[in-house]
């Protein structure tokens, strides 16, 4: 079969999306990436904002059609929204075949197989039966006079097709998404899951519910996760979870102590991987910055000098109604912390915009925290409720869409300067680069990225190949890059 995935979401989404790819293409199957092409396509989807699933259900509906033409199309639904909706997905989409939930993503080959299976038992006997082959392939007893009419050639009856629904938990799904899948032969640079789903409630959020409670993988499979990318290329791993640096900590959500890091100790060891070059990890929770997680920051040069720490707010007052377990002070703290044991780290940070009841106040605090670190980069979300959380439960208090809008820009428009001014600090300046190779739109540009994250663009040069480390001055730069040339 020819499969076309769409992923929707979060890095941990393109994980899972990349992880059943590999699983389907074990199985013999294509992925594919022309959607013309495809036999079955795969939506894993994502719930955190209300747009992330108007976007993919609008999408979806849109092959209703595509699948009166071609019936034996199978369409299936993965992911956050897939485990947040459940059946009720089928009602308003009842072309699609399945909606398989987080825990069960590990069973989506399986089933694929099953629905190719079944389909074909029901197509000989509706051949058996005198029948259009495709005739209501889903129902096993039509009454007599539909049968008849059918066989007039009347189509009464909707062709209704097989649909399953798997939304139960199952841990299995931890250990059985290894599997990695190269679209581009070059890959130099891998995701990792480390931990799944989040215990940490945080009040605005529907992850904890869709993604179920927080899980670690053991040290020892990672390492061999990671020592296994290694040998076939890859020089650079990005660790995820959606707590990432609670990696270990059993779900426990309240700060560790000073020398407690399981995290650190996970990095320590991959450290010791020899041809893995670089580092990186996302997203982190503020609370587990602790001595010793940054010692080791602070000691291993394999980890990137850029820390993803979504910070949300800066006002007390809505980081206790977002259920954040910090303040505002302690935020800064930690980044204090850091940039003092590694001088020239830069961050990056979630914020959102428009908490209910969040007043220009608690904006205005936000926005000195967000000035005051100097973020290179920084997603900035107007706040979206989601059915079932506590935040979405404050209707009295929700700010207008115009109020989001406006602060949104305010911190887009901090950000630029923010961003332009850092990135002209480094003109003149040698930096070094993990080599990336050509863009996509114009091989006469080469890019590649420092461990703080930046991407550099540089012309190609002879004795310099993609995975390689090298050195580049830097003569140019924007808000978004650095320009230069390669030094030897
Ligand atoms: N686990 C990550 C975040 C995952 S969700 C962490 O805690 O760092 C990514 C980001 O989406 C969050 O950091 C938050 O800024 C944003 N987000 C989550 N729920 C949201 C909502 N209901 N409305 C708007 N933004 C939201
Ligand atoms: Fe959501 Fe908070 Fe968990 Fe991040 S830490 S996934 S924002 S509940
Ligand atoms: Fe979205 Fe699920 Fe990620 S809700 S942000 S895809 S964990």
């Amino acid at each position: 079969m020819k499969i076309f995935i769409k992923t929707y979401g979060c890095q941990m989404n393109l994980r899972d999306s990349e992880a059943t790819a590999g699983e389907l293409n074990k199985l013999g199957h294509e992925i594919v990436y022309d959607e013309n092409e495809a036999d079955v396509f795969i939506f894993n989807t994502c719930s955190v904002r209300e747009k992330a699933e108007l976007k993919a259900v609008g999408k979806i509906g849109i092959l209703k059609k595509l699948k009166k033409k071609k019936p034996n199309l199978i369409i299936g639904i993965m992911g956050c929204m897939a485990q947040n909706k459940g059946e009720e997905l089928l009602k308003e989409l009842p072309h699609v075949n399945f909606v398989v939930g987080t825990g069960q993503l590990h069973k989506v080959p399986e089933l694929i197989t099953n629905i190719i299976e079944e389909r074909d038992k029901k197509r000989k006997q509706n051949i058996a039966k005198g029948l259009d082959e495709s005739f209501g392939v889903g129902f096993d007893e039509a009454s007599e006079e539909i049968l008849q009419n059918a066989k007039n050639g009347e189509r009464r009856m909707p062709r209704a097709d097989i649909q399953e629904v798997l939304l139960e938990n199952d841990e299995d799904v931890l250990e059985s998404l290894n599997s990695h899948f190269d679209d581009t032969n070059s890959a130099i640079s891998a995701f990792v899951a480390v931990t799944r789903g989040c215990n940490r409630f945080c009040s605005y959020c529907i992850v904890p519910y869709v993604r179920g409670r927080e899980i670690s993988r053991t040290i020892e499979d990672v390492v061999n996760e990671v020592t296994e990318l290694t040998v076939n290329g890859i020089k650079e791993v990005m660790l995820l979870g959606q707590n990432v640096a609670a990696f270990g900590l059993k779900g426990d959500t309240k700060a560790p102590a000073p020398e407690n890091s399981p995290f650190a100790d996970l990095l320590t060891e991959l450290c010791k991987i020899d041809k893995l070059k670089r580092i990186r990890f996302v997203s982190p929770y503020p609370s587990y910055f602790n001595e010793k997680l940054i010692n080791v920051l602070a000691k291993e040069e394999k980890i990137c000098h850029n820390i993803h720490l979504p910070f949300q707010s800066g006002s007390d007052r809505v980081l206790k109604a977002m259920n954040r377990q910090y303040t505002a002070e302690q935020y800064k703290n930690i980044i204090d912390k850091i940039k003092t044991a590694v001088p020239d780290v830069t961050f990056s940070t979630d914020i959102i915009v428009g908490f209910p009841g969040e007043t220009d106040e608690d904006f205005a605090k936000t926005r000195e925290v967000f000035n005051y670190v100097g973020f290179d980069n920084a997603y900035i979300f107007k706040y979206s409720p989601r059915e079932g959380t506590k935040a979405a439960e404050l209707t009295d208090l929700m700010v207008s869409e115009e109020v989001k809008e406006e602060r949104n820009q305010i911190l887009l428009n901090d950000l630029t300067k923010i961003t332009e001014q850092n990135n002209a600090d480094l003109c003149g300046s040698v930096v070094e680069i993990l080599v990336e190779g050509a863009s996509k739109r114009n091989s006469e540009r080469w890019s590649g990225r420092t461990s703080t994250n930046k991407v550099v663009i540089f012309p190609p040069t002879d004795g310099v190949d993609v995975g390689d480390i090298v050195n580049v001055k830097i003569d140019k730069s924007s808000s978004m890059s650095l320009f230069g040339k390669v030094v030897f």
